[in-house]
């Protein structure tokens, strides 16, 4: 394996089976005797649950049994590893935590009559003052203690400077502004879902889920069986964006109610039940000071952030820790994250948790202080560039991020922008270009991957990570080839299934760069087996050839004078194939460089100057992802993250209700995403620097990396097209009037 310059670029090995519905999600998966149930949701943000009238529900058509926290299923919620998305299992006490948790289930022989029978029971509540909203919480916010390994409160200061706050005002010039987002959703294309079948006590689970190892950890725990009797079957992902990695609610109550019942269960979440089933990204506000000298050269970052949290625990937004921690050069640094906690649904990982907030806030700061100090954004980035981890040490391991910016300036032709702000009008529109940076850090973890030679001339590569439309199916496929020296149309990928090569899944933007080099070692190793079978098998035509003198070609086995394909070797002995599992992960070594993916966003904004409404013209970005493995699934990762951050600029954001704690937007008819007519056309360009030190492909993430910056971009450009600085996320128009 090396790390030279991949230029392969290759459909969609499931791209068939996806147009043509014959891919099967979760909810699709074919199980007999099936029973279906529906959640019921609490209508109050606290309280308790008195008593819940079930007497109408249980004599309506079909229903085999309405679950509540007064007759329950008995969950457990003890034992390792656990990745509940909240502190609680569901059911298990009459709390009300939020509005929209789960308080009940109703199962019945058809999705519609469990749905109708919900709709009979009623809950009476014993409602208590709830803490639903954000800005009221923020002066009573708390720090959350120590996490990615920094405590929450990080500073480090130039000899001699007393405080941050001395060495701003000590600045020659300094900017300061307050940036705000409200809570958001993952909103994939397929709600979350799972199908629970029991046999003789063992569970097969259905569910579209990032970890099916971490998901089978987790319902072993709650339901209180052997991790081994459990297998989660996940071979498609509609979409996860971060909310399909920790268990939630469905799978446990699924799973609890097919062992009592004896049938399996099918659970599938309404749109409406996702926005508070299954996590969000925290609303997050954010103060950032830039101190600077004339030239440009920071020399003071001070970044403070309040994140929304809920009761019931979840991942928060830590937006300073992962944009401002490194991203610049600076002698003075000082970060501080707080939460906000509510009685409102857990937030959990959201596609680039932590810099899709915090790059928003920094790289508008940046571009304000370009303003202030006439200077070209990308001149200010290019005089700022860290090339060492700051305060650790260590030298990035491949970084390409002044390549970025020149590249993409050039690609993007931003030596036309005007600098002077609201200069460019074109018919009834004001046009403007911005520009920001984008970082996400390279993620590995240990994966296996297992490679077979099949007597019918296809080799499988299968691993236990997860496709999310992030085009794992078909890096398999792509790396098996290369490995083996074979088309990619003989190579047969196999995925999502907790019983295939141990794996972590797909999440940090790590599934290629963790289960990718797996595929070159079983690879190694299956040759070898193959090779030992041929040499050791009395059947087989190179019977007692030393192996030594025995190498692998492109599937066939190679002596100085024969030459025998794998198939015809297997069908010669009988064998059902030959297989090996090989293990790659990080060694020690790692320690020594900080990995991360960086690139550049350029965009052009035009403005309605009668109605302000923002429209985006075009886009360039330029990744320093390392080395890419597909082109054309890679370009999608890059896409698909700059449309999630043109929701997060223009369209996206929950609304609480502060009387009830209800998501007001919770359904797609509110809760605003971007469509194809919000997209402009997208240039997206990869460097292509394999990244070796990282792992033996070269490659880092990039499923993640394209959202970050995309906002600030947006909201730089608008200011340059209009000369209004948007601090408040989504820009929409009645901002910009
Ligand atoms: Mo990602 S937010 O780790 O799916």
């Amino acid at each position: 394996m090396s790390g030279a310059a991949r230029t392969v670029s290759v459909n969609r090995v499931d791209g068939r089976l996806k147009v043509t519905g014959a891919a099967r999600y979760a909810a699709d998966q074919p199980v007999e005797r099936l029973a279906h149930g529906y959640l019921l949701l609490s209508t109050i943000a606290r309280g308790t649950v008195r008593a819940m009238d079930v007497t109408a529900a249980e004599s309506s058509p079909g229903v085999l049994a309405v679950y509540t926290p007064f007759r329950s299923l008995a969950l457990l919620g003890s034992g390792t590893p656990f990745s509940v998305g909240h502190s609680w299992l569901p059911l298990q006490d009459a709390e009300v935590r939020y509005h929209g948790q789960a308080i009940g289930l109703v199962v019945a022989e058809t999705f519609e009559q469990a749905r109708d029978a919900a709709a009979l029971v009623r809950a009476d509540y014993e409602v208590r003052p709830a803490a639903v909203s954000f800005t009221d919480g923020i002066p009573t916010a708390t720090d959350p203690g120590p996490f990615m390994g920094e405590p929450a409160r990080l500073e480090f200061l130039a000899d001699g400077v007393g405080s941050i706050d001395e060495a701003l005002a000590a600045s020659e010039v300094t900017v300061a502004g307050t940036y705000q987002q409200p809570g958001k959703h993952h909103s994939a294309m397929e709600p979350h879902a799972c199908v629970a079948a029991w046999q003789d006590g063992a569970l097969t689970l259905y569910t579209g889920t990032q970890s099916a190892s971490l998901t089978v950890g987790t319902m072993a725990a709650a339901l209180g069986v052997e991790a081994a009797k459990i297998r989660v079957v996940s071979p498609h992902v509609g979409g996860g964006f971060g909310n399909k990695i920790a268990t939630w609610a469905h799978p446990l109550l699924a799973a609890a109610a097919a062992r009592t019942l004896g049938r399996p269960v099918k659970v599938v979440l309404t749109r409406e039940q996702t926005f508070t089933i299954t996590g969000n990204r925290s609303a997050v506000r954010q103060t950032v000071r830039l101190g600077a000298r004339r030239d440009g050269t920071l020399v003071a970052v001070k970044h403070q952030v309040w994140a929304s949290q809920s009761a019931s625990g979840g991942i928060f937004e830590s937006s300073a820790h992962t944009t401002s921690r490194y991203l610049y050069r600076t002698e003075n640094l000082h970060l501080d994250q707080k939460i906000v906690t509510l009685d409102v649904s857990p937030p959990t990982w959201m596609r680039a948790p932590g810099q899709e907030s915090g790059s928003f806030a920094l790289e508008t700061a940046l571009d304000e202080l370009a303003a202030e100090l006439r200077l070209d954004p990308v001149e200010l980035r290019l005089r700022n560039d860290a090339t060492v981890y700051p305060g650790r040490n260590v030298p990035w391991s491949s970084k390409h991020l002044a390549e970025c910016y020149r590249v993409g300036a050039q690609r993007f032709g931003w030596a036309r922008r005007n600098p002077a702000p609201g200069a460019v009008l074109r018919g009834e529109w004001l046009v403007g270009m911005g520009m920001a940076t984008a970082n996400y850090p390279g993620e590995r973890f240990p994966a296996s991957v297992n490679v077979r030679f099949r007597p019918d001339g296809d080799v499988s590569v299968s691993s236990a990570t997860a496709d999310l439309g992030t085009g794992m199916w078909t890096v398999l496929a792509v790396l098996g080839a290369e490995a083996l020296g074979l088309p990619v149309a003989r190579i047969r990928s196999d995925l999502g299934d907790s019983t295939l090569a141990a794996n972590l899944g797909a999440f940090g933007s790590g599934a290629t760069a963790s289960t990718g080099p797996a595929v070159a070692v079983a690879a190694e190793a299956a040759i070898t087996a193959l090779i030992t079978l041929a040499v050791t098998d009395e059947r087989s035509p190179l019977h007692e050839v030393p192996a030594a003198d025995v190498r692998y070609d492109r599937g066939e086995l190679v002596t100085s004078d024969r030459r025998i394909g794998f198939p015809e070797l297997l069908r010669t002995v009988s064998s059902p194939g030959v297989e090996a599992t090989g293990t790659a992960g990080p060694g020690p070594e790692h320690g020594q460089h900080a990995f991360t993916s960086f690139g550049a966003h350029f965009c052009e904004v035009r403005v309605n100057r009668w109605t302000g409404e923002p429209r985006l013209s075009r886009m360039t970005t330029v990744v320093d992802g390392g080395a890419i493995i597909n082109a054309k699934t890679a370009r999608s990762q890059i896409v698909g993250g700059v449309i999630f951050g043109i929701g997060q600029a223009l369209l996206e954001g929950a609304t609480v209700e502060p009387q009830t704690g209800r998501i007001a937007n919770g359904n797609f008819a509110d809760y605003l995403l971007p469509v194809n007519a919000d997209i402009p056309p997208i240039d997206v360009h990869f460097l292509d620097h394999p990244d070796l030190l990282f792992n033996p492909l070269g490659a880092r993430g990039i499923g993640e990396l394209g959202t970050v910056g995309v906002a600030a971009a947006i909201g730089n450009a608008v200011y340059n097209a209009t000369g209004r600085r948007i601090r408040d996320l989504p820009i929409t128009l009645d901002k910009l009037l």
